[in-house]
């Protein structure tokens, strides 16, 4: 219905750098093939800090994309970055209360910072652009370009999960960021529990109610709330996988595999992933199953550092590194590493190679909103010989790709249980599993999502309602 811009904003904005240095995460990812496709501007942080005086966007644009990032100053980057959203949201979203740390300077910090950016996304915006807000850096925004005069049609996505209203109900200025969500016209979460999670907090807290379905009455406002289940590009991803057979990475790991099979893990250094309890049930695979194990089998994970200067990370890194050298100095020989644990950031296309050569994905976090690690491993196999996903119930992606081997990650003899099955799959139900995957990820690709939400925020399906 709109003809307007569409304008995607985010804290993590993957410019492209000289050295081509990829953005790990999923909504990097997900939302670099969704403006690849439709074109738009992409605005939010530029990842680096400056002094006060030049903090204007800088603009460059890139095929069909326009990247607009702006500096922050060291202490907005303490307050809103470090502090409000990777202290006090993410573990309250991922249901980590004992992690949060709540202070009234980075509250403070927080609503200033989505000020700072409202006001300068508020003097690019034409009055007929579609605006497209992500993620709980930037829960406020909407409100404060409300209080701009700013009448777009804006629409907001939750990437992580949002808890049920006694978990929720702990986050500082719970009112107020509540109130927030009434100033967009759609929000979005990743699941069905998520979105009725969060009906669930404006109901509860007497805010509002839940009217026609997926739509909610809350602060004098109407708008919809609904589940869209991010996604890859399954075809796309499948392709790189098959071309990656030729990557000179990808040859080596198989050429120093020797023949073993090999077990993958991909994730950010979070607390949030599992990674602990993960490696304790590979250990106790090797321990529990040795005629599973018995041909070395190999664990490859690789773990790029993520947020290191909050220090719950800080702390992660080391404990996930001190329990890496404990099972290989454990169980490991002169000529077998059963672990091999990387901190680097890996391309899309070694990754898609990686996957293609594990015979089992082991994606076992202990929250993930979504999970596209998980997507990604079942794109990249091989029709003829496809690995087996193991895959925590605790991860949105569990909703989606029944045909997993689900696992409570918490359970440790059960996911070892769980890695010594996928090991020994028969072929046929391995293609079985994997045929009705991969069939889900065609049924739900990134293109589709992308197109359901925009139709939601431009106001289509209500034009729809209305005309019904
Ligand atoms: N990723 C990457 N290189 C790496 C590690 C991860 O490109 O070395 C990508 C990965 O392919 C996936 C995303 O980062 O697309 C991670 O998304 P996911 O939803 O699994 O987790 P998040 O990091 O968003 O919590
Ligand atoms: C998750 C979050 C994203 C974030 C990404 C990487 O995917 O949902 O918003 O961009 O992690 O984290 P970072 O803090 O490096 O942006």
């Amino acid at each position: 219905r709109s003809n307007g811009r569409l304008i995607v904003v985010s804290n993590r904005v993957p410019v492209p750098t000289a050295s081509g240095a990829p953005a790990a995460g999923g909504l990097a990812v997900a939302l670099q093939s969704a403006l690849r496709s439709k074109g738009g501007i992409w605005f939010g942080w530029s990842g680096k800090a400056s002094q006060e005086a030049d903090r204007e966007p800088q603009l460059r644009t890139l095929g069909s994309i326009s990247f607009a990032v702006c500096d922050l100053t060291r202490r907005d980057i303490e307050e809103y970055y470090h502090g409000f959203a990777n202290q006090a949201l993410w573990p309250i979203c991922h249901y980590r209360l004992d992690l949060a740390r709540l202070s009234e300077r980075d509250a403070a910090g927080y609503f200033r910072v989505n000020e700072f950016f409202a006001r300068r996304l508020a003097k690019m915006l034409r009055p007929d652009d579609v605006i497209w807000i992500h993620d709980y850096h930037f829960i406020p925004m909407a409100a404060f370009l409300r209080q701009l005069g700013v009448q777009n049609r804006i629409g907001y996505f939750h990437h992580i999960p949002w808890p049920s209203p006694d978990t929720a109900s702990a986050m500082p200025h719970y009112d107020r960021i509540l109130r927030s969500f009434s100033s967009y016209d759609v929000v979005g979460f990743q699941t069905e529990p998520d979105a009725d999670n969060f009906r669930d907090c404006l109901i509860e807290s007497g805010a509002g109610r839940a009217v026609d379905g997926n739509w909610c009455e809350a602060y004098g406002r109407k708008f919809q709330v609904d589940a869209f289940p991010i996604s890859i590009d399954a075809e796309a991803f499948a392709l790189e996988a098959r071309l990656a057979e030729r990557n000179t990475l990808v040859k080596r790991m198989r050429a120093s595999l020797e023949g073993r099979a090999m077990i993958i893990g991909v994730d950010r250094l979070d607390y949030s992933k599992g990674i602990k309890h993960r490696i304790e049930a590979f250990g106790a695979f090797l321990e529990r199953y040795p005629e599973a194990a018995k041909a070395r089998v190999t664990m490859l994970q690789i773990t790029p550092k993520s947020r290191s200067e909050v220090p719950e990370y800080a702390n992660i890194q080391n404990e996930v590194a001190e329990e890496v050298g404990h099972l290989n100095g454990k169980l490991g020989d002169i000529d077998w590493t059963p672990l091999r644990y990387i901190n680097k950031t890996m391309s899309q296309s070694a990754l898609a190679g990686l996957y293609r050569m594990a015979r089992v994905g082991l994606v076992t976090p202990l929250r993930d909103g979504m999970n596209l690690v998980a997507k990604e491993y079942v794109a990249a196999q091989s029709p003829d010989d496809p690995g087996v996903l193991v895959l925590s119930q605790f991860a949105g992606a569990a909703r989606e790709l029944k045909s997993a081997l689900i696992v409570n990650p918490y359970d440790i003899g059960a996911t070892a249980a769980a890695i010594a099955r996928a090991i020994e799959m028969p072929l046929e139900e391995r293609q079985d599993r994997w045929r009705d995957m991969m069939a889900t990820l065609r049924d739900n690709s990134i293109d589709h999502w992308t197109a359901n939400c925009l139709q939601a925020i431009s106001g289509e399906s209500e034009a729809d309602l209305e005309g019904s």
